[in-house]
């Protein structure tokens, strides 16, 4: 009980915070952390859009798991795999640090896994627990940069 109620205070003044911060963004606010990659407003766009593929992607291997229909999350699942890290254009390449590069490869390669053996295997707990482990890369990839676009945009 003791250690419950420190706990619960956190809890009660965490979205206060949250509100105090929301305006700071773009000064560096003290909450973050996270290295800055800079790129065009273009290359910033081609990442933010490819983000989205991922989360929807994941709806639809999650909605497949849920309903035990391994056609859709193989589907789904290589939609997002290797074949999907189509054309990143040379320069942004370049600009990408290299974690971010193996992050991004282990993600696509996480989610070809997860089609081979929910294709093969069928078993949703299986492809669940896949899921788990390929999302910890969205998660440290996540925590540890942010994008931010040059000056002037190009
Ligand atoms: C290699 C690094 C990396 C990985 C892996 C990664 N992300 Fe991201 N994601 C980012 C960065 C960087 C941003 C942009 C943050 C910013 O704008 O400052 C982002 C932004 C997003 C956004 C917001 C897109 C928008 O239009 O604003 C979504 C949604 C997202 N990621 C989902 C995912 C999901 C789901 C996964 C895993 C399946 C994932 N990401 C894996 C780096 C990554």
């Amino acid at each position: 009980m003791k250690r419950l109620l420190p706990l619960l205070l956190l809890l009660a003044v965490a979205p206060l915070n949250a509100a105090d911060h929301s305006h700071e963004h773009a000064d560096a606010p003290a909450m973050e952390h996270r290295k800055p990659i800079t790129l065009s407003a273009e290359e910033k766009a081609h990442i933010h859009l490819e983000m989205r593929l991922f989360l929807a992607g994941t709806q639809k291997i999650v909605t497949g798991i849920a309903a035990n229909d391994m056609k859709l999350v193989t589907a789904a699942a290589s939609s997002l795999g290797m074949a999907a890290a189509h054309e990143v254009p040379a320069g942004l390449r370049a600009r990408l640090p290299l974690e971010f590069k193996k992050l991004g490869q282990a993600t696509h390669q996480g989610f070809d896994d997860l089609a081979r053996d929910a294709d093969s295997l069928a078993d949703a707990n299986h492809a669940l627990r896949q899921l788990g482990q390929v999302m910890s890369n969205c998660v440290s990839c996540h925590a540890m940069y942010r994008l931010e676009a040059r000056a002037g945009g190009k």
